[in-house]
């Protein structure tokens, strides 16, 4: 038994990543391939270098249709469970910056009907209006709308159900019993759901690439083994970590609000959640803290930092060695932290209030939402 377990549904315990990736069959993202990305790119993302996106299935063969001219997509997606928390903006925030030095398209999967599903205490009301709140905190990521289609699974099903009926038809029970751990107490609805997933991967006839955290990996395997009988490709992935929890260990939670912050949280909020919940890797008092040092690497507000809000590697550098050495104190290291979530929440707001006035364009009127309603005949 491992200690720790991670599905689309839940992630337990402290996650070895390394283990991870032999468990789930990944690939590692190695020094080389950053090299690559950032080569094309013109231009280094701290998730990158940092290691935050860690693994991947196929990014070499993205890069060389890439390189070839045959290009890309992206696709990636929310389950409107409630508000959304900080961690899930990173595979947004990471899948814009591929849009823009890449100038593909990118499919965004909202799915009310997941959620419904799933949460036994969610109305399908209520899924939707957060499918909807949702949409503008993605938008506020700053997608380009001539080239990114939003849309909810209840509103498209129409253009989903031939494809999601073909893909349907070639997964039995007893892969989404092995693959998803679901049981003959499972709803009917959630074990055909998979096939919706997978649906946008066949959006383009060409390679799909999947950013998002590696929780989802076990949809894009079962993607896998029935895409090429289909005469697609197989879905290409990279995978991220998760931003840890305040408290240390396992996923942050919507359902745990001292776990996380969330997008709306106030900047008072941000001070107290930081200040009283995130796990320290600090000595209990000043004088052993000055003598012995801090212990960054299961210090929660230095995770933060290091996977996006610190993006100068000098700054971050400089924090751990402080904090390491003892010159730098907890409460000095959760002062810098708040400072810097704040800022970002600050912007996200702003864009997130423009995001009312542009949301038809992502869902209905730009170029690619017209395209959709009208050329995708699976
Ligand atoms: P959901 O709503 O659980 O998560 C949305 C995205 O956020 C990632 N994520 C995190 N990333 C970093 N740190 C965290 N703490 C964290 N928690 C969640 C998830 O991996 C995901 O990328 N079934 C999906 C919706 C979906 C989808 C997709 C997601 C449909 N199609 C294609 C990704 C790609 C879901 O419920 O995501």
């Amino acid at each position: 038994m491992e200690e720790f377990s991670v599905t689309p549904w839940e992630v337990r315990g402290r996650v070895d990543y390394e283990r991870l990736i032999q468990i789930f069959g990944t690939q590692r993202i190695t020094e080389e391939l950053v090299k690559k990305v950032e080569e094309i790119a013109g231009e280094s993302h701290v998730m990158l270098r940092r290691g935050i996106f860690f693994s991947h299935r196929d990014l070499d063969l993205v890069l060389k249709d890439y390189a070839e001219g045959r290009g890309f997509f992206l696709y990636t997606g929310r389950g409107p469970s409630g508000p959304m928390h900080i961690g899930h903006m990173i595979p947004f925030l990471f899948t814009k910056w591929l849009q823009d030095k890449f100038r593909v398209n990118v499919y965004i999967m909202i799915t009310d009907d997941e959620k419904f599903l799933d949460e036994p205490n969610m109305s399908l009301e209520e899924a939707r209006r957060w499918a909807y709140e949702n949409a503008l905190d993605i938008i506020a990521a700053g997608f380009d709308p001539e080239r990114t289609f939003i849309f909810f699974d209840t509103e498209y099903i129409g253009k989903l159900y031939p494809m999601a009926l073909k893909v349907a038809k070639r997964i039995n029970l007893n892969t989404v019993r092995a693959v998803f751990g679901f049981t003959g107490e499972t709803n009917i609805g959630l074990t055909f759901y998979p096939a919706l997933q997978i649906v946008p991967t066949f959006f383009e006839r060409r390679r799909c690439l999947i950013p998002a955290a590696i929780d989802q990996d076990p949809y894009w395997r079962v993607q896998r083994d029935l895409a090429e009988s289909m005469g697609y490709y197989k879905a290409a992935a990279i995978h991220s970590r998760f931003l840890p929890p305040l408290t240390g260990e396992g996923k942050m939670s919507t359902s745990k609000p001292e776990s996380a912050i969330f997008l709306h949280d106030s900047p008072k909020e941000v001070r107290l959640k930081i200040m009283k919940y995130a796990f320290s890797g600090g000595q209990p008092t000043v004088e052993l803290h000055r003598k012995l040092g801090g212990n960054p690497d299961v210090d929660v507000s230095f995770q933060w930092l290091k996977i996006y809000f610190e993006p100068d590697d000098a700054k971050l550098a400089k924090i751990e060695e402080d904090y390491r050495s003892g010159r730098m104190l907890t409460g000095e290291l959760k002062e810098y932290l708040i400072e810097r979530l704040n800022s970002f929440l600050e912007q996200h707001r702003e864009r997130r209030e423009r995001a009312r006035e542009l949301i038809r364009l992502f869902m209905y009127e730009g170029e690619l939402a017209r395209q959709m309603w009208s050329d995708y005949k699976p």
